[in-house]
């Protein structure tokens, strides 16, 4: 992949409820994560079905020629008619509605002119803010007829989700989700990025607490009913170790080799994980 030119910035959808940053990219300093409350955990199931509502149309859009600025204008337009913000859009500054990372691209890949390609893997990240409340998921789609090599990795990347989710309950520690993830992972040949992290997510995008992907006995403390945040781990073909283009946000992995994702927030409750963002029984109207 390559830099290549992209439409300019848009402004903040019209009539839409914002988060703090979106006039002056700069996110205000929020006190740290804590349990959230029934009314925050109702506004984060909503925020979670919008992200995963507006996944899925983008998801259907994919094909051959679609460039990822077409992509990234239908996100801005389905969440200004669901009346939600998309939180990437000037957070930090960042340009777009949403992250497209294609191929080598581990993650804040740009959307750009370049028309997808046949053979490529893209991640389409979407992030929503809505109820005062951001949710955020991923999803790997294959662009036409993808080589079995790349399309085992996108599968490998989604077993390395499940077994994150499958490894959360409250009571255990956190280096259980790393240990998971990176044992699916490592099984496959396969490894796991560790400069790029899940997050605690609620009223702020990443807010607290940091969620590594892979093992790290020093990640003890334990999951409570009540935390809210991302598990996305990002797995490569090669190198686990990535690069940062010009940009400041395009990240590729050292060997160029591919890298795939998929990511969802997940809420700990008494009894075990709730997906917040899983897809919407019934799109809506
Ligand atoms: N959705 C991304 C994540 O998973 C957030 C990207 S922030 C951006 O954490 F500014 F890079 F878009
Ligand atoms: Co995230
Ligand atoms: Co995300």
């Amino acid at each position: 992949m390559r830099p290549a030119p992209r439409l300019p910035q848009r402004e903040p959808p019209p009539g839409v409820a914002q988060p703090d940053y979106a006039r002056t990219g700069e996110p205000q300093p929020r006190p740290s994560a804590r349990l959230l409350d029934g009314d925050e955990i109702w506004r984060l199931r909503v925020a979670g079905r919008e992200a995963a509502g507006v996944l899925t149309h983008l998801a259907g859009l994919v094909r051959p020629g679609v460039t990822t600025d077409e992509l990234d204008v239908a996100a801005y337009e389905e969440c200004s008619r669901r009346r939600i913000y998309p939180s990437t859009l000037n957070y930090h500054g960042y340009p777009k509605s949403i992250c497209t990372s294609v191929n080598e691209v581990i993650c804040h890949g740009i959307p750009d002119s370049r028309p997808l390609a046949d053979g490529d893997i893209v991640n389409l990240d979407v992030t929503v803010y809505v109820e005062g409340m951001h949710g955020d998921c991923s999803s790997m789609v294959c662009v036409g007829d993808v080589n079995p090599v790349a399309r085992q990795l996108v599968e490998g990347s989604l077993l390395c989700l499940q077994a994150g989710i499958a490894a959360a309950a409250p009571g255990r520690p956190f280096y259980e989700l790393g240990r998971a993830i990176e044992s699916v992972a490592s099984g496959l040949g396969y490894s796991v990025v560790r400069q790029f992290v899940g997050h605690s997510i609620g009223a702020q995008l990443h807010t607290g607490f940091q969620v590594l992907h892979h093992y790290s006995p020093s990640e003890s403390r334990r999951l409570e009913p009540g935390m809210v945040f991302t598990i996305e781990p990002m797995i490569n073909a090669g190198t686990f170790r990535a690069v940062t283009w010009d940009d400041g946000w395009t990240a590729v992995t050292a060997d160029l080799g591919r890298s795939a994702q998929f990511e969802h927030t997940v809420l700990i409750t008494e009894h075990g994980v709730e997906v917040l963002t899983a897809n919407e029984l019934v799109p809506a109207a």
